[in-house]
């Protein structure tokens, strides 16, 4: 099922019409200096940059605009002040929708950036350092980077829903001394106790910071320890706080994401090639038009809630809604009302939380207005053909243009996608590469995949772009292994994926012990981990598999030490302990007791027939008589045909 939905006639004042999209993208791969350069002009430098990219894939080393200076909170906030200081730059709409909505102009924001700014360096935030951001999906989350990036600052935002164990693991890791929190956080009804994680992480072995900012959010009576917590309002100063000027490669933010092996990598975006790249891509993905209201749902948690709730938007001068609650309270209406309310005329959402929303019917969307919207995206894993089309057809009355975006913690902003007025849509591909992106196929030996037809293999980029990650932080030899080691000279994504003979990719998902759940990036081996601390269990193996409403569950194989066995209450014992491990957002699924692991006999656990038996597909199991007790590939079937 193929089909082509055209895209719609240009609007006018289009950013990129379909002839524009083919001399630009040509210009970007022939001439990338002068292509980004010309696109850097779209922001204030303090010095202009002359250097475009400097990189190499072969040890990676990357650098661009590498001459220029500039601060990005500068070009996402103060910039704006004399034209449209006036300007909504954000709108808030709280988690339960009788209570206030809120919204900051560009002057109003600049206020509150200069107050934490201040606040920041009271408590004795230096250029450099790194501050860790734990907050609920409200402003102050979004101020809180960009007053970090104001004083150079570097940011690494925590998910709200993380645990204690792994909020301590990243302040560990990038060796944090400050963390920016909230009393609590409100989330369909129920209160995040945010500030009560914060204790209980500084609380682990190991973990110390210097110092602990709390933003009231719901009132919320939270213990504060002397010297260390610090309410905002007692360190917040109207004084000046000048932007920091910083050079285009200084590091900007670390984020954790998940790999296919050990602990999350902080992954490392620098200033320059990130804002360039923010910019450039919410200009042209969603074609953005002054005085537009655009939303992003990602939280700012994640990569998504980085550069398209905060920085892309800002950078061009629009107007972000940050959105605190979940799309199914007080009820399924909740996306369809907030759209009406603030007029949203750009939506973006993950695939996940369509297909939940189309399960719950149309009759949910139909009485809310969506006459405001003009275009829709989303981002975060493969879109089902069928969700797409409820998603056009319903959510945006077949009128509206639904851009599939395609990319990565690691690239910083777009890298596969539609472009609305440019490109028809295939429902279920993300359409074609972004400016400036030659993206390559090769096989399971690095050989290049060609030809102009169909061809499918891993995808892997072949040439730098200004938004990509420089490094993992502190360890430059796991981004090496990691990205550039499997396929040497190329960047790996870790996706598998096909283009077609129009030229068009569809990526068919993780080929790496990643699994996307919900649109949340997990790798395998951290839920092995936690499961293998709980002292019942001896070994786990952990895989993903298919799932109607989350794109993939989390399927866990479980063996346990002598003497004990599996019940339902032991798993619900070990899915509380996953929770309390990582968080709510790697719960298993699944758990399936058994009485061994498939190894091969030297050790290997293999996988392949782990995920084979949990997709309930015993046909292709292929080779079976490497394995070290052929005979436990039955009982596993057994077991899973018994749940
Ligand atoms: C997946 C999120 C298909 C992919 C921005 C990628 C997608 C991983 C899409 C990155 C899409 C993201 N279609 N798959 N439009 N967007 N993915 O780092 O597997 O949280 O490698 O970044 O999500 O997840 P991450």
């Amino acid at each position: 099922m193929r089909d082509i939905v055209p895209h719609p006639a240009p609007p006018s004042d289009t950013h990129c019409t379909p002839e524009q999209y083919d001399v630009m993208y040509r210009r970007s791969i022939e001439q990338p200096d002068a292509f980004w350069l010309e696109q850097a002009e779209c922001l204030d430098w303090s010095r202009k940059p002359a250097k475009g990219g400097e990189w190499s894939f072969d040890p990676p080393q990357i650098a661009w605009f590498a001459d220029g200076r500039l601060n990005l909170c500068h070009n996402a906030v103060d910039r704006h002040l004399p034209s449209r200081g006036d300007a909504k730059a954000f709108l808030f709409e709280p988690d339960d929708p009788s209570t206030p909505t809120r919204s900051l102009t560009y002057r109003e924001l600049h206020a509150e950036v200069v107050r934490m700014a201040n606040a920041l360096k009271t408590l004795g935030v230096r250029k450099g350092d790194r501050v860790t951001i734990y907050m609920p999906m409200i402003v102050e989350g979004a101020v809180a980077m960009l007053a970090c990036s104001r004083i150079g600052a570097v940011h690494s935002v925590v998910f709200g829903g993380f645990s204690p164990e792994s909020i301590a693991g990243r302040i560990m890791d990038c060796e944090s001394r400050f963390v920016i929190t909230a009393d609590e956080g409100l989330r369909g009804g129920k209160a995040v106790p945010l500030k009560a994680n914060v204790d209980a992480a500084l609380d682990l072995p190991g973990v110390a910071v210097d110092g602990v900012l709390v933003i009231p959010h719901t009132g919320a009576d939270v213990p504060m320890r002397a010297g260390l917590d610090h309410w905002y309002a007692d360190l917040a100063s109207d004084a000046d706080c000048p932007c920091e000027d910083m050079a285009a490669e200084d590091p900007l933010f670390i984020l954790y994401t998940s790999g296919s092996t050990g602990k999350p990598k902080g992954v490392l975006h620098t200033t320059g090639g990130y804002a360039v790249w923010a910019a450039a891509t919410f200009r042209y993905t969603f074609d953005y038009q002054p005085g537009e209201v655009f939303w992003c749902s990602a939280d700012i948690g994640w990569v998504t809630g980085h550069t398209y709730v905060t920085y892309g938007p800002l950078l061009n001068g629009g107007t972000s809604l940050i959105f605190e609650g979940v799309p199914n309270y007080p009820d399924h209406g909740r996306f369809w009302q907030v759209i009406a309310r603030h007029e949203v005329a750009i939506f973006y959402t993950a695939p996940t939380a369509i297909r939940a929303l189309m399960r719950e019917g149309s009759r949910w969307v139909t009485p809310h207005a969506r006459s405001s919207l003009r275009l829709l995206g989303t981002v975060g894993e493969p879109i089902n053909p069928e969700a797409w089309r409820w998603y056009h057809d319903v959510v945006g009355e077949g009128r509206c243009p639904v851009v599939d975006t395609w990319w990565q913690t690691e690239t910083g902003g777009h890298m596969i996608t539609t472009l609305p007025y440019a490109h028809d849509m295939k429902p279920g591909s993300a359409g074609r590469p972004f400016f400036g992106v030659e993206p390559l196929l090769v096989d399971a030996e690095g050989t290049p995949v060609t030809g102009d037809g169909e061809i499918e293999g891993n995808l892997c980029i072949a040439r730098s772009w200004p938004g990509q990650a420089r490094t993992v932080h502190g360890d430059h030899a796991r981004f090496t292994e990691a990205y550039f080691s499997t396929f040497p000279g190329k960047y790996f994504t870790g996706d598998g994926a096909r283009r077609d003979a129009d030229g068009y990719w569809w990526i068919t998902g993780r080929v790496d012990d990643v699994i996307n759940v919900s649109g949340h990036r997990m790798g395998t081996a951290e839920v092995e981990s936690a499961l293998v601390l709980h002292p019942k269990v001896a070994e786990a193996a952990v895989v993903g598999y298919p799932h109607d409403i989350k794109g993939q569950g989390i399927y866990c194989y479980i063996t346990l030490m002598e003497g004990n066995e599996g019940s339902d209450d032991l798993a619900a014992e070990l899915r509380q302990w996953v929770r309390k491990e990582i968080g709510p957002i790697a719960t298993p699924d699944h758990l399936h007791f058994t009485d061994g692991l498939p190894k091969t006999r030297s050790g290997k656990i293999m996988r392949r027939i782990l995920r084979k038996i949990a997709e309930n597909d015993y046909g292709a199991l292929g080779d079976t008589s490497t394995l070290a007790d052929p005979t436990l590939v039955d009982r596993l079937i057994e077991g899973r045909q018994n749940d």
